[in-house]
């Protein structure tokens, strides 16, 4: 039974009622046996985020991703940082759906140091005053950001964390998965493994050299589902919030092309 048949859908309890002119996306659940399907998300069930499933995205991202300092800042501050990425002409989100109706999605940038220069120059203080107002009303997590993040972020907003002049070589353009989650009750059938290659596709076809990510070590990340997935473990370091988290690559090589230019990732091992 394909996975589409066996997903129905369902309500969860705060998520208004679609209308025909706007529909919302829902939240689905499996009914069917779990466990015994295999993938059928097709290319073109992956695509670039829509506008009503913004704010659905936003709640999965807080919810079932709360790693790092911004989704901590609550559901209203992600929108907007979501938002800043999606304006940056580097930044953008893929949705999975199934039937229509979105169960997963990929944050990425498509070349890391274009797009955090982009953010820095265009949405600067559209970010730093509405994270300074959740930073307010979370105490606890502001004391937190002063003694973690405080200094950097001060030099940042000063203008002061620019980069040095570049280099004679030109930068290598480094795709960066930012965060994958897909619906605790679609999990396991496929959709992930189809938002990491849309993601690596996506990547290729901007000229990205290197995609990377990070992921919390042991069983509150998903190392595994990489390495699975051959992506290369590149390292392991304590972040800024005192977590253990393992770094990956992939090289978007010219292997990965066809000579149409086209990607032909297919990284995941053939089962
Ligand atoms: C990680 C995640 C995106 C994978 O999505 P998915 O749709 O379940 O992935 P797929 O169905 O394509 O692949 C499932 C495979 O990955 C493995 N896998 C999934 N999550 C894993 C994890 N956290 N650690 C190790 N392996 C994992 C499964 O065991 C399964 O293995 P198999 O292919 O050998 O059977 C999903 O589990 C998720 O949203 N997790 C919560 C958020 C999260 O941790 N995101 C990653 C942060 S970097």
């Amino acid at each position: 039974m394909s996975l589409s048949h066996e997903l129905a859908l369902t309500r969860r309890t705060g998520h208004p009622a679609p209308t025909s002119a706007s529909p919302r996306p829902s939240r689905v659940r499996v009914v069917g046996p779990a466990g015994a399907a295999r993938p059928d998300l097709r290319d073109e069930d992956v695509g670039e985020v829509e506008g009503h499933e913004r704010d659905w995205v936003a709640e999965l991202h807080v919810t079932d991703l709360p790693h790092g300092l911004f989704p901590r800042l609550g559901v209203a501050f992600v929108r907007r940082w979501h938002r800043a990425h999606l304006a940056s002409p580097h930044g953008t989100c893929l949705v999975a759906r199934v039937g229509g109706v979105p169960v997963g999605f990929a944050l990425c940038s498509l070349d890391r140091r274009a797009h955090v220069d982009w953010l820095l120059a265009h949405r600067r203080r559209e970010l730093a005053l509405p994270a300074a107002a959740a930073l307010l009303r979370r105490p606890r997590l502001a004391v937190d950001f002063l003694r973690t993040r405080g200094a950097r972020y001060a030099r940042r907003l000063a203008g002061r964390g620019a980069r040095p002049a570049a280099a004679a070589a030109p930068p290598t353009a480094v795709a960066v998965l930012d965060a994958i989650v897909v619906e605790e009750f679609a999990r396991g059938r496929g959709v992930g493994t189809a938002l990491v290659e849309a993601f690596l596709r996506r990547a290729v076809e901007a000229g990205a050299e290197r995609a990377e990510l990070v992921t919390k070590a042991g069983a509150a990340g998903a190392a595994g589902f990489y390495e699975r997935r051959g992506w290369t473990r590149t390292g392991s370091h304590t972040d800024r919030d005192g977590e253990e988290v393992v770094t990956f690559r992939v090289d978007l090589t010219a292997d990965h092309r066809t000579t149409t230019g086209r990607p032909t990732l297919r990284l995941a091992p053939a089962r």
